[in-house]
């Protein structure tokens, strides 16, 4: 975020530095049921994203010390691959930046999954990025919604993300990675779905007050396409599930 002698142009003729226009996402392909041992997976690829979610559980909650005899115990895992970007990731063992991310969802989650429903255990969400371009926890948080409703899990409402953000002066939805780095402000935000309630909100830059009501109601037209993604992902993984039971 913010200037550089490097700064590439990020907006020319009407197009931003990828020739999309402002409101546009990204290509994004979302893929329910990846993982054979997990209980439930997705594949996310969104522009140069590349993100892969598995979930576990629920189950028996170590430490048992920390078990909950009312709710199960969400936990979150993030972390990028070595070779996730050319930025250094080679060192093994959460970061800053990686605690803080499996964190904000983790949060976002606790506050969709019924954990209720499953006293003392705990419910694991693993999200490795196998490659990075700007986006990776918005990209997360879509592959973990799918990954758990793909196991099964109650939930009371999908979460759908995106970021936005502010870029030559332009707002512009589902920032690439110049635009975050180099864009005035940068917004990642996941809704509910039904509800528009907003469960992560994080900013880099500055926004006016006027500006960041424009930017909510941009992530939230942006969100609704990644939630029909979402959707359609689940459904198919439905689809191949009964196929392959029919020929058994
Ligand atoms: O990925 P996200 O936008 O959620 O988080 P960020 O910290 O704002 O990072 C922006 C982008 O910079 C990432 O998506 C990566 O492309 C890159 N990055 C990286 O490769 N390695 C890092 N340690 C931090 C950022």
């Amino acid at each position: 975020m913010g200037g550089s002698a490097d700064k590439p142009v990020l907006f020319q003729d009407g197009k931003r530095i990828d020739g999309r226009a402002l409101d546009e996402l990204r290509p994004l392909k979302i893929v329910a049921g990846v993982l054979k041992e997990a209980e439930g997976s997705a594949y996310v690829e969104w522009g140069g994203n590349k993100v892969i979610c598995g979930v576990y559980g629920p189950r028996e909650c170590i430490p048992k010390h920390d078990a909950n005899p009312y709710k199960a115990l969400m936990k979150c895992r993030y972390t990028m691959s070595p070779f996730a970007s050319l930025e250094e990731h080679g060192r093994s063992g959460p970061n800053r930046r990686s605690t803080e991310i499996s964190k904000v969802i983790k949060e976002a989650f606790d506050s969709v999954v019924m954990t209720g429903e499953f006293p003392k255990t705990q419910i694991d969400i693993y999200v490795d990025v196998l490659q990075a371009e700007g986006g990776t926890r918005i990209a997360a948080i879509a592959a973990a919604t799918v990954a758990l409703a793909s196991a099964g899990l109650p939930m009371k409402d999908m979460i759908s993300s995106v970021a936005v953000g502010k870029v030559d002066g332009h707002l512009v939805v589902d920032l690439g990675k110049a635009e975050d780095n180099f864009g005035e402000s940068d917004m990642p935000i996941a809704f509910k779905h039904r509800s528009k309630e907003i469960v992560l909100m994080q900013m880099d830059g500055r926004l006016t007050p006027e500006e960041l009501g424009a930017n909510i109601d941009a992530a939230i037209e942006g969100a609704e396409k990644v939630y029909a993604l979402q959707a359609e992902a689940l459904r198919k993984s439905y689809e191949v599930t009964e196929k392959q039971e029919f020929r058994m």
